[in-house]
């Protein structure tokens, strides 16, 4: 499959926010988003991005404890945020509670820590990479696999965020 990376640091989590929020204009019902990154990296930031972009307008929290919360936008795209943090066999049990069905047409799936369920992906998505470089500064490494992603990816690379983003990368291969 065709894969697409971008890489961008941001100096504030707003920043990140607004990456996220250029990205959750874009996304449709369907898509699958997988963040990955230490604690304190800035995914939920870019969560609370994607759902402000969505138009959702009640506060997204961390699902570290509930696992799964979901939120409606005004239009009907539905986000589903997973954590898999505190899952120990992270794979087993986010099978168990059916993460799976919610990888579905009808719904946006963002999943914290997507690197402890690999298995269970699916081989279509983007996948977004934080790592943190100093108290205000992170790295953004987005992969897009699959023409769909790809094309969402090169929009949001194209994105004056208003927030200086500076591009680090931008690699095609095969
Ligand atoms: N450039 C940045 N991007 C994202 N978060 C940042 C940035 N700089 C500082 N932060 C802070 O780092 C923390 C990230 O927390 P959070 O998003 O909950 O991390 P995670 O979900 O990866 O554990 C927040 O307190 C946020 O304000
Ligand atoms: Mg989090």
């Amino acid at each position: 499959m065709e894969t697409y990376e971008w890489t961008c640091e941001t100096e504030s989590a707003e920043a990140t926010r607004a990456i996220g929020a250029r990205l959750g204009q874009l996304l449709r019902n369907g898509d699958v988003l997988a963040l990955i990154g230490d604690l304190g990296a800035g995914k939920t930031v870019f969560t609370q991005g994607v759902a402000e972009g969505l138009g959702i307008r009640v506060p997204v929290t961390s699902p570290t404890f509930v696992l799964i919360n979901c939120y409606r936008a005004a239009d009907g795209r539905v986000l589903q945020h997973a954590d898999c943090y505190r899952l120990t066999a992270a794979s087993a049990e986010m099978w168990d509670i059916g993460l799976t069905d919610l990888m579905v047409d009808d719904q946006i799936l963002i999943i914290e820590w997507a690197d402890r369920i690999l298995d269970l992906l699916p081989t279509a998505r983007l996948e977004i990479s934080l790592t943190y470089l100093d108290a205000n500064r992170r790295r953004l490494v987005c992969r897009a696999h699959g023409a769909h992603y790809i094309e969402l990816l090169r929009q949001i690379a194209c994105t004056d965020t208003g927030h200086t983003v500076p591009e680090l990368t931008d690699v095609a291969c095969a």
